[in-house]
């Protein structure tokens, strides 16, 4: 590690000329330790941090881990480089809160220390044991082959609150490869919350590869230190490349409750939830768990592929959920990477933040989720605007003033009386990001596009437009969401490439809503209620600070019917 300042030059003429190039493979866990800046070249200029959302005061972050409750406070652990805006060095940073909004940072949790994690300290999560004693699974990196092996961490002295230190139990590692086991020992990662089955064993799952089958290895113990694994995974997907981060809970199918890990029973569903390193996508399934096979058996045409389900078809990945006991709620979080190049990352002596955190349930039909900011988010509202109910004719624009429209929250909802003019859906079209990044927000149709410009210049050169379009279908009205980040930026090193959704919403019988969480370099949009949700990264250049606006459009030919739209002012949250 001596040749730091040389071999730091050396990364930044790499990613001049390879440029995402070199995130990906950061992104897929090579180790490039030699390439690591030491010191950020940190710009005071800072237009693109955020407001609202978590992120650490400089250098890289990635996943969320072991997501808890302990004693009335939340923690939150994430990946963290201390040394730099790229991934490497990572350790397991750790702040804890009161509200999941504003956060007190502690000293790192976890970092490689011991031969069973000297090169690596990946991702984990926690279990909180009956007795109320929180334990911490996580994957540690044994060599520079990237082996990669589970680990036990516990709380040093279960009365602080804050679980400032971990003591890693000395018997590590507790799950590994070997000649019998036809584990995959670089693809062997991401242990998930345990659950207790009725004959009081705990089990677990393990995100692997064997070939091209994505597998959730699972293990079983008594006591949480003795592990075997079973002889089939809980569950696989054939061709889908390894699964990182899995994450496997019960959900309740009798309203928006969440249920503890280890509740089964006749009341709930279960949903498995797997990120795919090849597409760096998450998809999840419902199902069942069987618990005589030790299975689940996702429902039939639930898959994990592009025509599965994500949490979000924007920036979200290696999500975790956890069981909020105290509120009743199951809570998911997860990362949204940057969408700018290694070398912008690197100036800007950061990359990566947490999304809000999101209240997670089945829907009524049982098919799918629904996801919400957690109602905590609300307290940072002020300053409320509202519009009166309006006609939003074909080809109107209207400025929502009186926020501040580069940190806001903004609720919006349509209602559509006549669809004889809808655009007939062609049944080929079975890509709702392809329909998107084909008819963007400038192309207009009968009934679309309509929605909101966010972080937008005054001249409509830069705007993030968040919208939809209405279709006839054969037998119902098909309703596609968009992120259109074509215009957001002009500066042209971005990814801006556009996202797209189909969204379970009726329009004949119900209103169409959208809510965005507009915060300096992110919207985050939930539509219809959180049944399909979009998150992506901009960058303006000239919509920053008090030069961004925001407004309601429609640039269908058919009017459309704004009927409300509620827009907050966010305050700054504590975070560091
Ligand atoms: C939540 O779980 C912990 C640990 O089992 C327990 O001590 C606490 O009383 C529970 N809180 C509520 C509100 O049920
Ligand atoms: C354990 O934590 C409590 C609460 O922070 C503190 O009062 C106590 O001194 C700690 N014990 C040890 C051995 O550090
Ligand atoms: C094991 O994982 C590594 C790392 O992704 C991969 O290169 C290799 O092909 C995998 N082997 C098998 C048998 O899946
Ligand atoms: C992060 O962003 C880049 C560019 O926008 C993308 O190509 C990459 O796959 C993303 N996701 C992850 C998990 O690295």
């Amino acid at each position: 590690m001596a040749n730091h300042s040389s071999f730091s030059s050396l990364f930044l003429l790499f990613s001049l000329f390879l440029g995402y190039g070199v995130l990906q493979l950061q992104a897929s866990h090579h180790v490039f330790q030699h390439l690591q800046t030491t010191s950020p070249a940190s710009s005071s200029h800072q237009p693109y941090r955020t407001g609202y959302h978590f992120q650490p005061p400089k250098n890289w972050i990635n996943d969320p881990n072991a997501p808890m409750i302990y004693k009335g406070i939340y923690h939150l652990f994430y990946q963290y480089n201390p040394k730099g805006a790229v991934w490497g060095n990572i350790v397991w940073a750790h702040s804890t809160s009161t509200d999941l909004i504003n956060w007190t940072p502690h000293e790192h949790a976890i970092y490689p220390s011991q031969p069973f994690d000297q090169y690596g300290c990946w991702s984990g999560s926690a279990t909180i044991l009956p007795s109320g004693k929180p334990v911490i699974l996580y994957t540690g990196i044994i060599d520079g082959k990237n082996t990669q092996v589970q680990n036990l961490a516990v709380p040093k002295n279960l009365s602080d609150p804050y679980l400032r230190e971990w003591i890693k139990y000395p018997k590590n590692p507790l799950m590994a490869s070997n000649v019998e086991n036809q584990i995959n020992g670089s693809s062997f990662r991401d242990p998930t919350t345990a659950w207790l089955g009725h004959d009081n064993i705990w089990r677990v799952i393990i995100g692997s590869k064997y070939h091209r089958k994505g597998l959730a290895i699972l293990y079983r113990s008594r006591d949480f230190k003795k592990w075997i694994k079973a002889k089939h995974p809980l569950h696989s997907g054939k061709n889908t490349g390894m699964w990182e981060c899995p994450d496997f809970f019960p959900v309740s199918t009798a309203g928006q409750n969440g249920v503890d890990t280890s509740i089964v029973g006749p009341y709930v569903k279960h949903v498995l939830k797997a990120s795919l390193d090849d597409t760096k996508h998450e998809y999840y399934t419902v199902g069942t768990y069987n618990t005589i096979l030790d299975r689940y058996i996702p429902d039939k045409g639930s898959v994990e592929s592009d025509s599965g389900l994500r949490y979000d078809y924007g920036k979200f990945y290696a999500s975790k959920t956890f069981f909020d006991n105290k509120t009743g709620r199951r809570i998911l979080w997860g990362w949204i990477n940057e969408s700018s190049s290694v070398e912008d990352d690197i100036k800007k002596g950061w990359a990566g933040v947490q999304a809000i955190p999101r209240k997670i349930w089945l829907e009524k039909s049982g098919k799918h989720l629904v996801q919400w900011p957690i109602v905590e988010l609300e307290k940072l509202r002020v300053k409320q605007v509202k519009l009166p109910s309006k006609i939003l004719e074909g080809g109107s624009v209207i400025e929502v003033s009186g926020v501040t429209a580069v940190q806001a929250d903004v609720e919006i909802s349509f209602e559509i009386s006549d669809f004889k003019k809808a655009e007939v859906f062609d049944p080929s079209w079975t890509d709702p990001q392809q329909l998107c990044i084909q008819k963007g927000a400038s192309v207009k149709s009968a009934l679309g596009p309509f929605g909101l410009l966010a972080l937008a210049s005054k001249d409509l050169k830069e705007y993030t437009a968040v919208f939809f379009r209405i279709f006839k279908g054969q037998d119902k009205h098909v309703v596609l969401m968009c992120s259109d980040q074509s215009r957001s930026s002009l500066n042209e090193d971005n990814d801006k490439v556009t996202y797209g959704a189909f969204l379970n919403v009726d329009p004949v019988h119900e209103k169409l809503s959208l809510r965005s969480l507009i915060d300096h370099s992110i919207v985050e949009s939930f539509g219809g209620g959180g049944k399909t949700c979009i998150t992506a990264r901009v960058y303006p250049t000239l919509a920053i600070e008090e030069k961004a606006h925001l407004y309601a459009f429609n640039y269908g030919t058919e009017n459309v019917k704004m009927s409300s739209l509620s827009a907050w002012s966010m305050k700054k949250a504590h975070i560091y």
